[in-house]
């Protein structure tokens, strides 16, 4: 059975650069494919559906760094299923080294959020057979916006901003949803740095759950699954505040 495999990423479309990129023909070429580009271009909003393909690939990415390891980051190699893209909301998939990878899009005027999950490790192979995508909890959170609560020694040992000590405030809330408490999110140091964020309680691994975190400009971005209750891709439980304010 394929593992559970997590990953997010939010952008900021107010951020310095986010503006005319489908105009960028270098950045266009170094980043996407040829049908990539072609179902942007095509797209209604261009300007949405290159971050929208760009965020689709970077949670794409952290889920193959969990899955396989080292995995150099070479965008194109994240092929964003065309069609997916250009549309305004709903379901893509991302393919890299067969790896079949589910994304979900939230689109607002000031950002872009996806959420994805590991479907499958590689076509075919019946020990690692297809799942049915599993609820993924996610949450958005605006630099404005208060976040109480405090990271353990442990957690802090991988902050290096004030948004990275954010974004796993929301992680432990989004936890306390699903009903654990005291959840650290956790970055091990490897060899050449840190590894990708997971979920601990004193210390030990939590086995059958994932973590994911991203933050970009105003806003940070969390995304957490596991043995919870309840059905649907993507539950962000409205009327339940993840902030301190309401
Ligand atoms: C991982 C990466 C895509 C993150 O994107 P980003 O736009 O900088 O940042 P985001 O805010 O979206 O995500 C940052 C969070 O992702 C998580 N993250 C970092 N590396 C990760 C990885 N390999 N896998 C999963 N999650 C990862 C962290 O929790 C991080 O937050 P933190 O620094 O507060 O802990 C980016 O760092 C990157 O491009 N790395 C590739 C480098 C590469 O190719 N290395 C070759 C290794 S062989």
């Amino acid at each position: 059975m394929t593992s559970l495999a997590i990953g997010n990423d939010i952008v900021d479309l107010a951020e310095p650069g986010a503006a005319g990129k489908a105009r960028d023909r270098r950045f266009m070429d170094r980043v996407f494919t040829a049908e990539e580009r072609a179902c942007i271009l095509g797209a209604l909003s261009p300007a949405l559906a290159v971050w929208k393909t760009w965020a689709a690939k970077e949670t794409a990415y952290k889920i193959a760094s969990k899955v396989r390891g080292k995995v150099v980051f070479a965008h194109r190699a994240f092929e964003v299923e065309p069609g997916a893209a250009g549309t305004a909301g709903g379901w893509g998939r991302v393919r890299f080294d067969g790896l079949d990878i589910r994304v979900r899009w939230e689109t607002a005027r000031d950002y872009v959020h996806c959420v994805g999950q590991l479907i499958q490790h590689r076509p075919g192979d019946a020990a690692a057979s297809p799942h049915e995508p599993r609820p993924v909890h996610s949450a958005i959170v605006h630099h404005g916006q208060l976040l109480s609560g405090t990271l353990s020694a442990a957690e802090r040992a991988s902050v290096h901003s004030t948004p990275s000590a954010r974004a796993r405030l929301v992680a432990r809330r989004l936890f306390e949803r699903l009903g654990l408490q005291g959840v650290e999110v956790l970055r091990h140091w490897r060899e050449r740095g840190w590894g990708p964020p997971v979920a601990a309680i004193g210390g030990e691994m939590l086995p059958g759950f994932d973590v994911s975190l991203s933050h970009d400009g105003r806003f940070v971005a969390a995304a957490v699954a596991g043995a919870a209750q309840g059905s649907g891709f993507l539950r962000r439980g409205r009327g339940d505040p993840i902030t301190g304010v309401r």
